[in-house]
């Protein structure tokens, strides 16, 4: 049901794209900003809809279409020279997405998180911003129960859950009760929780192509493979193409969770007294908990086996670090190897990785995340060679809710004309 949704929006920033190479002839530009509209678009539209007007990314679109000659012929001389589009402002709903993300990553490092977000929700720009979202979530869900109720398919995951309720008030002869936090509140949790973190992994695999463009090459060889007819024809794998996974795809995007990993760490609480390696924590202690470093994309640190709980020892993984082949080297290979045909796979579990944490308070949008990845991947480097340009590279990364490329600047080329 997502990949329809998140294969609308990437074509949409294609055009996006193919218009602002055009605009600019060729030249660079930064695209952190557009990642980060593109990535709301996709989370909206795989969450409840974008509705006709769409999204952020076609609002910049139709925007830098109405001043398309006044652009065209403000382009500087100079082919290195980035070039600035005029900026359209956010829609109201990314905005008021920013104020809740913006909130939320202060929570975590204020000494006292309650006493913070108590005054912080008193603001009238975080209580705008909560009624702007929960505006929208609620005039989706009043859309959508006509729809439903008709018997309509459903389109988007607030869809599947309007649709369950209906069919269980109709089964208890009851109104269907749409107005439920219980419905509101997990909605606006995929948005605050999905869009940061697919934003900044997605910059992370944009950097990765510019930085090791052989990557770029062989990832796009092998896609060509992968959807022949679609190469073939000369056209765009379609969404139901891209349930065929890449190897060379796949342990690019394994490998850049693992080393450009966004959410560094995370902190749980100790619900009981217990031991870490031989250490006491007090039950209610703060614990925080890494998801790079030893042993994922750093060389792992010595541990006395006999210090291990023996639940621990019991369950040993496989693997449990990757010291004998460059932990921090950026190396996808090390994640795929060859099946009894000698086929090249991609094998997840090569080694250790912690990028969507894990158990019982790991990402539930995994999937999710995986899917956006390999579609927007695989439609831009399908449409695109990146180049990393000669002039205004920067490596500088932003630190909030996640760790990611403050900018991102690249040039563009026509990889769908390759002979
Ligand atoms: C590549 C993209 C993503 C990464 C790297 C990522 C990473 C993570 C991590 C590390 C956590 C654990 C947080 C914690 O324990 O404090 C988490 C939780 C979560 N993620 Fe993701 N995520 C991604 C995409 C998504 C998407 C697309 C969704 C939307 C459905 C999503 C929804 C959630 C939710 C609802 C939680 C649980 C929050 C909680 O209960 O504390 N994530 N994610």
């Amino acid at each position: 049901m997502n990949a329809p949704r998140i294969h609308d929006v990437t074509c949409e920033l294609l055009d996006f794209w193919r218009l602002k190479t055009q605009l600019s002839k060729g030249r660079p530009f930064d695209v952190a900003e557009d990642v980060s509209q593109f990535s709301f678009d996709a989370i909206m539209s795989a969450a409840m809809g974008l509705g006709p007007e769409g999204g952020d990314i076609r609002r910049q679109m139709d925007h830098l279409t109405a001043l398309r000659s006044k652009i065209a012929s403000s382009a500087a001389a100079d082919l290195n020279e980035i070039f600035s589009f005029p900026a359209v402002e956010r829609s109201a709903k990314l905005e008021a997405l920013r104020v809740n993300e913006d909130s939320l990553w202060k929570g975590f490092v204020m000494p006292w998180p309650t006493l913070y977000h108590r005054i912080n929700n008193m603001r009238p720009a975080v209580r705008k911003a909560g009624a702007t979202l929960r505006g929208y979530i609620a005039s989706q869900i009043a859309k959508a129960v006509p729809r439903l109720a008709d018997d309509g398919q459903p389109l988007c995951a607030l869809d599947y859950v309007i649709q369950r309720e209906i069919k269980a008030a109709s089964k208890e002869n009851r109104t269907p009760v749409l107005d439920d936090p219980r419905i509101l509140e997990p909605i606006y949790g995929y948005l605050i929780a999905g869009h940061d973190t697919s934003s900044g992994s997605l910059l992370w695999s944009l950097r990765r192509f510019l930085e090791h463009p052989d990557n770029q090459t062989r990832i796009r060889d092998s896609l060509r493979q992968t959807y022949a007819d679609a190469w073939l024809e000369r056209r765009l794998p379609t969404a139901a193409e891209l349930v065929r996974h890449n190897a060379y795809l796949d342990a690019f995007i394994e490998e850049v969770l693992r080393i450009d990993t966004p959410v560094v760490n995370i902190m749980v609480m100790t619900r009981m007294d217990t031991v870490v390696l031989g250490y006491p924590v007090p039950a209610d202690t703060r614990v925080f908990l890494n998801l790079t470093g030893s042993s994922l994309n750093r060389p792992s640190v010595v541990v006395d086996e006999s210090i291990r709980s023996d639940t621990s020892q019991t369950h040993r993984p496989s693997r449990e670090n990757w010291d004998d082949s460059n932990p921090t080297e950026f190396l996808p290979e090390r994640w795929l190897r060859k099946d009894q045909e000698g086929k090249v796979i991609f094998d997840a579990s090569l080694g250790p990785a912690l990028a969507f944490s894990a158990g019982n308070r790991g990402c539930w949008g995994k999937r999710l995340g995986y899917l956006e990845l390999r579609i927007v991947l695989t439609l831009l480097l399908w449409s695109f060679h990146f180049e990393l340009p000669e002039k205004g590279v920067s490596w500088e990364t932003f630190d909030s809710l996640v760790v990611a490329p403050k900018k991102c600047i690249i040039r563009l080329s026509e990889a769908s004309r390759d002979a």
